[in-house]
């Protein structure tokens, strides 16, 4: 045991000599300078006392337990010792959950399996990072969410659909003759937050990876991220018979697809014996799917949910799809295409379902589909990437966005359904298909996620997964001690930012309910007054439908009615434009211009307000950043730095062409003591239109 931990410690090395550049995220393990605290901790780790049999992830656990420990405490060996640190497995334990206590100066790590003991390590290095005592610890975690997944939306040819952190981390290329030593570390850094599932590859699928030619690759990124407790999973091309086998059709019910299928499904598991299942985007902008043949979606799913049932695997069909109606409502699309289908897909069949009704805009209403398919277990999907919500140059700590879906009540069996409850099982559906799913925010750049401050969403998605009952404040507290080693009043100025980020997001961008009315290519832009596209619902006017009498979309009885998918609890919060959250309030109504709200101002001064003080609050932003100064690093302050400024430079473009463009239709002047924008409206069409992504 004593020289295997010490072999483990230079292994890692490598990754602990680097200067800080962000690399390390959250698993920074700097030593403890504070005396007291290293003496208590000290104290625990005079050796090991292991009661259990070594498994790859054991050995894994015994790893990181090793680097935890001599990087914050410079312990460089464990011995055996019964006094020691104790370390069992309790099988009557869930397999995932795992307990930390202490008793008469003594720690006991106990897991439900090694996987429970992986989870035990990281939540006990946790601990020491954040210099808790552990004094009379007795914590008991069980994971609420069984698939705790990352989809990353990466595409063969190494660019990332939505991704603003670089390329891949997947080097086809390379692989697998080479193996590239950030793919331990990626997923080492998943399985400190829980993360237990992976989606490797795009939605918008290639079917290529099926090939054996790719198999041989992907079993190389499968056999790392087990020794993690992490599954792997492919998202496929329905279209595959097709393209791959040759077949005449795709046809979900022909029983040579079918075979196909079966095939492919049993050459992937000689690969990857625990393979987790397929992840499918089918009928949904473009991409095939059983509709072409007249089939439906549980006709798709439940074709390939036979053909991968015999080895325990699982499909995960989306929901996200709609269909493109100019008199329609794109909310209602996915409610109404499937809802009629809960009950009919087979048992290992999760249908995964967007946070919201529209597409991972800043602020949306839950989707209604949450408490409405009460047979079928639905995975929640957030975007950690940030495709409407700033790119790479925006700070916005998602946890608040996560937690708004999460707490947000459906009543679909009464008060306190919450859509949290409806995805963790404990409404009724098959809790053992629980799921929660983040679209990846990673890429190459050296500190994973572009932002530095974006490390905090990929950080909240894995611990919310796990537990979503904790708070976004406890989170942030989490994140910031362990990604910063600095003074409490530096901690707070981070966190402080952090818990403001999205509210401040969404008043330079879309406040009041203002949704989709970003540029056409340029996601992360404005572009209100776009009015032509491919679709109607990918147009801005769409959704804001300003004219001279008001703005918004009204989805209540008089409009599209999509207000009626909700409970008529949930209605009753949203059917009146005086009682209707201001937060939402233009996601439901078309309000006049000069309708008082209860803040006291008309609409129009509403609105005005909000942009300006968004840019204000950024502004605010950057002076308290500035604090942050000889605090901490200088090389992570000074890119956090350039990136506010940028943050800062976008958001009064944002500014500026929202409160221009909406005012040719309220024609009225900004209410003081706003000062109108030095830039034309001409000006700021000019200005995207040298943004955008072409
Ligand atoms: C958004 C995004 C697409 C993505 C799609 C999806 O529309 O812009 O790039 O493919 O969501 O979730 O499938």
């Amino acid at each position: 045991m004593k020289t295997k931990l010490f072999t483990i410690l230079l292994v890692f090395l490598s990754f602990f000599s680097k200067a800080d550049d962000g690399y390390r995220l959250w698993l920074k393990y700097d030593p403890i300078k504070e005396q007291s605290i290293r003496q208590e901790y000290l104290g625990y780790f005079k050796g090991i006392d292991l009661q259990t049999n070594p498994t790859p992830v054991l050995k894994t656990a015994l790893e990181e337990l090793g680097v935890g420990l001599n990087g914050l405490l410079g312990i460089t060996q464990l011995p055996k010792n019964t006094q020691g640190l104790h370390i069992k497995i309790d099988p009557n334990l869930a397999l995932e959950s795992y307990g930390i206590t202490e008793k008469s100066g003594q720690i006991t790590l106990v897991g439900g399996s090694d996987k429970g003991i992986l989870y035990a390590v990281f939540g006990l290095l946790r601990e020491l990072q954040q210099k808790h005592s552990l004094k009379n610890i007795a914590k008991t975690e069980i994971p609420k969410i069984s698939y705790r997944m990352l989809n990353h939306w990466d595409n063969m040819n190494g660019t990332i659909e939505r991704g603003y952190a670089g390329a891949s981390l997947w080097k086809w290329f390379e692989l697998p003759e080479t193996i590239d030593s950030r793919y331990t570390d990626y997923a080492r850094a998943n399985a400190s937050i829980g993360i237990n599932a992976v989606a490797i590859n795009n939605v918008n699928a290639s079917a290529r990876l099926l090939t054996k030619e790719y198999l041989v690759k992907v079993k190389v990124l499968a056999d790392i991220f087990r020794k993690y407790g992490i599954k792997l999973f492919l998202s496929v091309n329905f279209a595959s018979p097709k393209l791959l086998g040759k077949l005449k059709t795709s046809d979900p019910l022909d029983p040579q697809v079918q075979a196909w299928w079966k095939a492919k499904t049993k050459e992937v598991y000689e690969y990857i014996p625990d393979f987790g299942g397929f992840l499918v985007k089918a009928n949904s902008e473009g991409e095939p799917g059983p509709q072409e043949y007249g089939r439906s979606h549980a006709d798709g799913a439940n074709m390939l949910a036979g053909a991968i049932e015999p080895y325990q695997g699982i499909v995960i069909w989306r929901a996200f799809v709609y269909s493109p109606n100019p008199k329609g409502d794109r909310f209602k699309e996915a409610y109404n295409e499937f809802k009629p289908l809960d009950g009919t897909f087979n048992k290992n069949v999760i249908v995964q379902v967007k946070n919201g009704p529209i597409d991972f805009q800043s602020r949306e209403p839950f989707h209604p589909l949450f408490g409405a398919m009460p047979q079928t277990p639905l995975s929640l999907e957030f975007q950690i990437t940030q495709e409407y919500l700033g790119f790479t140059t925006n700070v916005f700590y998602q946890s608040i966005l996560y937690k708004e879906c999460l707490d947000s009540d459906t009543y679909a069996k009464g008060k306190g359904s919450t859509v949290a409850k409806v995805i963790d099982g404990s409404l009724g559906t098959n809790p053992k298909l629980s799921m929660m799913a983040g679209v990846a925010n990673t890429g190459s750049d050296r500190n994973w996620t572009g932002h530095l401050l974006s490390q905090a969403n990929w950080y909240a998605f894995g611990r919310l997964a796990w537990n979503h009952e904790l708070t976004s404040e406890t989170i942030a507290e989490e994140w910031t001690r362990m990604t910063f080693q600095t003074d409490a009043s530096t901690l707070q100025t981070i966190q402080s930012i952090l818990l403001k980020s999205r509210d401040t997001y969404v008043k330079f961008t879309t406040p009041l309910g203002l949704h989709h009315i970003m540029g056409h290519n340029l996601h992360f832009g404005p572009e209100p007054w776009l009015e032509k596209s491919a679709r109607p619902d990918w147009t801005s006017l769409y959704y804001h439908r300003a004219d001279s009498i008001g703005i918004g979309f009204n989805r209540t009885k008089t409009g599209s009615q999509a207000l009626e998918l909700y409970k008529p609890e949930v209605q009753n919060k949203w059917n009146k434009p005086k009682t209707c959250d201001l937060d939402y309030l233009l996601w439901f109504h078309h309000v006049s211009w000069n309708e008082k709200l209860s803040t006291g101002k008309t609409l129009w001064e509403e609105l005005c307000h909000r942009y300006y003080s968004g840019v204000k609050e950024v502004e605010t932003f950057q002076t308290e950043w500035q604090k942050c100064e000889g605090k901490i690093n200088q090389t992570l302050f000074e890119d956090v730095k350039g990136r506010l400024a940028a943050q800062h430079r976008e958001s009064l473009n944002w500014r500026d062409a929202c409160v221009l463009y909406f005012q040719t239709f309220s024609k009225q002047a900004l209410p003081s003591p706003l000062v109108k924008p030095k830039r034309s409206l001409e000006e700021m069409k000019e200005l995207v239109e040298i943004y955008q992504l072409k």
